[in-house]
């Protein structure tokens, strides 16, 4: 498939990822659904996207006339069947939960023109997994986009086991025409990014564990000594502690070494609830509308 044929793309999700993965499509060209079962999830994306939008106005990285474009491009909704029927393309961002995502994926196989592709922007979960509950697992591919969608250049390009090259083709072509870098990849645990990004983590919050340096001094050093714009505990903030844990666990389980194993420190915040930026505290406490980094009390030196 060209991608000449990809102008309809369905969202299935209207969480940060969905939201972001909605404003970029619609923001270079091509008509989406973003489809949630919860309307409230679509009313609280719809305001974000604007508000994100606005912020690219400000910088004029684009027009107020490009913001509204965008904006009568999208369309949401909550039902997923009649969501993805006209789709060319459908990106599932739902929550990061084996089984969910395997539902969706056998209702979007369902529902959706047999010529679609399905990508799911999974951080971790097998794409040759995903596939296997469709009837086109050469038409399957993950499309992992990084967060902040708008700002970061990456879309990692997972090829399941019977992904095709005509789709892989249309897959990459879609990501530079949303002026991303795609980048192929091969479907192992945790593909590249996370196979690299959460021992990092995970080794920050062993160093934290084990007192050999507290929190600000943590991300200061990486900051400061490796040019990262966030330290590694800020970054684990921002992604969601239960996300980071719930990768290395499929790093831990899928590749079967050590080495993964996440540092228990990080299973005891997320069983306390304590999340990272989404539920105010993580290693940091996070408050609405400040930047500023304040240390959680219970990392206080
Ligand atoms: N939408 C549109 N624009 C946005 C935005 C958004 N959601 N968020 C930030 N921006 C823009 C800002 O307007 C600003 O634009 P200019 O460069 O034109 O000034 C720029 O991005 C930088 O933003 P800020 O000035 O507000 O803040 P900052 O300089 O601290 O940058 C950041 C914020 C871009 C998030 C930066 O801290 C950063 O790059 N952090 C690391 C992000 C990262 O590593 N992401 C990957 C996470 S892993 C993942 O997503 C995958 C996974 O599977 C876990």
């Amino acid at each position: 498939m060209e991608n000449a044929n990809i102008r309809n793309v369905s969202v299935i999700g209207a969480g940060t990822m969905g939201n972001g993965i909605a404003h970029v499509f619609a923001q270079f060209g091509f008509t989406v659904q973003l489809i949630d079962v919860a309307e409230k999830a679509l009313e609280k994306a719809l305001a974000t996207i604007g508000k994100n939008l606005d912020r690219q106005v400000a910088k004029e990285k684009i027009t107020q006339a490009d913001k509204e474009a965008a904006l009568s491009r999208l369309s949401t909704g909550t039902d997923l069947a009649t969501g993805v029927a006209n789709a060319d393309l459908v990106v599932e961002a739902a929550t990061e939960n084996t089984a969910l995502k395997l539902k969706i994926f056998q209702q979007m196989d369902e529902a959706a023109p047999d010529k679609a592709i399905l990508a799911t922007n999974t951080s971790s979960i097998s794409i040759t997994q995903i596939a296997a509950v469709t009837k086109r697992p050469e038409q399957v591919i993950g499309m992992h986009f990084m967060n902040p969608v708008p700002v970061m250049k990456l879309v990692e390009v997972i090829r399941g086991y019977s992904t095709s090259d005509a789709t892989y083709a249309a897959v990459e072509q879609a990501s530079k025409t949303l002026g991303k870098v795609p980048v192929e990849v091969n479907d192992y645990p945790g593909f590249v990014a996370n196979r690299i990004l959460m021992p990092m983590i995970n080794e920050a919050i062993i160093s934290l564990h084990e007192g050999v340096a507290g929190v600000a001094e943590i991300d200061t050093v990486m900051k400061l000594g490796m040019a990262h714009p966030m330290g590694p505990l800020q970054l684990a903030d921002f992604i969601g502690l239960d996300v980071c844990l719930s990768i290395l666990r499929v790093l831990h389980e899928g590749l079967g070494l050590d080495k993964y194993a996440p540092c228990p420190l990080l299973v005891n915040m997320v069983t306390a609830g304590k999340l990272g930026a989404k539920s105010g505290e993580g290693f940091y406490v996070h408050t609405r509308g400040s930047k500023d980094l304040v240390v959680a009390s219970a990392f206080a030196r």
